[in-house]
């Protein structure tokens, strides 16, 4: 049997978040190191309280959890999610469903936490960013190690070739901070971008949640109940999809398996100013250059991605 993978997930717990993190539970190949928690979906206060609760509802309370920062780079205030946000996610982020106790995060900072893993990376590590790229930016400043000698991140973010979800040029990670994901687009970092050019082809319906529901357990039911909401939204907002869309399950399931998602490779920057604000798009200044640090997804294996999806988060929840 060969070692399990080691991964770390940065999260901003919402509703996706909380699927990508069961995905990673019940999948036997990956042992989940700690996870950085993110402002985005919510504050970053409660994406922390969210995943330590969901981390014990689903039987991994040992798993460590640090608070990452509560702000894009330069802005003023503590991160508050928008009206939209919040109409997507709920009010806690996880579709209005209550988690019960109360939870502590590890009291060390998530990018003092994440610099040290950079430092200390072995080839082997997965690191998954699935909300603002804030957390990785910032421990990129602080690591003493080339960024271009570090292992591939994969991030969920972006859109290349579609419009975007919030402006119609930025996906909602990569709009909750641009400077961030520039500066983390440009340093030479190997990344694997899984944006909404993939993101928007894997869908879930109420036909799958409803097979958790039925497996009579209490993670079951939460999850069931969680991803209808989420499903609701997208009923209204994207009807002609059928269901909602699977955005950080499949960045953490192409981490595992990146034969999962076929991809291009060029080197990408973020618009900073104007309309275009927000806007993931190959770099002019590097189109000559013959190396390229980003994997852009383009392709999906749909039918291979939601088998393993099912098959792990029903191992997760049972
Ligand atoms: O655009 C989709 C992304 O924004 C997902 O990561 C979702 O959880 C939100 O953070
Ligand atoms: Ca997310």
């Amino acid at each position: 049997m060969s070692a399990p993978i080691k991964m770390v997930l940065d999260l901003d717990t919402g509703i996706d978040d909380a699927l990508a993190l069961a995905y990673v539970l019940g999948c036997p190949d990956v042992e989940l190191v700690a996870v950085v928690c993110s402002y985005g979906n919510v504050t970053v206060g409660t994406a922390t309280r969210n995943t330590l609760a969901l981390l014990r509802m689903l039987g991994h309370p040992e798993v460590p959890v640090y608070r990452g920062v509560d702000r894009a780079l330069g802005a003023k205030g503590e991160f508050r999610p928008p009206a939209g946000v919040v109409r997507i996610h709920g009010e806690n982020g996880l579709g209005g469903q209550e988690l019960s106790g109360w939870c502590y995060a590890a009291p060390r900072s998530g990018v003092d936490y994440l610099a040290q893993t950079l430092d200390e990376a072995d080839e082997g590590l997965r690191y998954v960013p699935t909300g603002p790229l804030t957390n990785l930016a910032l421990a990129l400043r602080a690591t003493s190690v080339d960024a271009r000698a570090l292992p591939r991140v994969t991030f969920m973010g972006g859109a290349l070739t579609v419009p975007g979800n919030v402006t119609p040029c930025a996906e909602a990670n990569i709009h909750n901070d641009p400077e961030a994901a520039d500066a983390v687009l440009r340093s030479g970092l190997p990344t694997r971008m899984v944006g909404l050019d993939v993101t928007h082809r894997v869908v879930l319906t109420r036909a799958e949640t409803a097979r958790w529901r039925a497996l009579g357990t209490p993670a079951g039911r939460f999850f069931a109940d969680m991803t209808d909401h989420y499903i609701g939204v997208y009923e209204k907002s994207n009807p002609h999809m059928g269901g909602c869309a699977l955005h950080d399950p499949l960045a953490v399931a192409a981490s595992i398996d990146p034969s999962l998602v076929g991809c291009h490779a060029a080197n990408l920057r973020v618009d900073l100013d104007g309309a275009t604000r927000g806007r993931t798009v190959c770099d002019p200044d590097r189109l000559r250059v013959a190396e390229k640090d980003c994997e852009v997804a383009l392709g999906v294996d749909v039918p291979r991605f939601l088998e393993v999806f099912l098959a792990h988060v029903e191992r997760a929840l049972t």
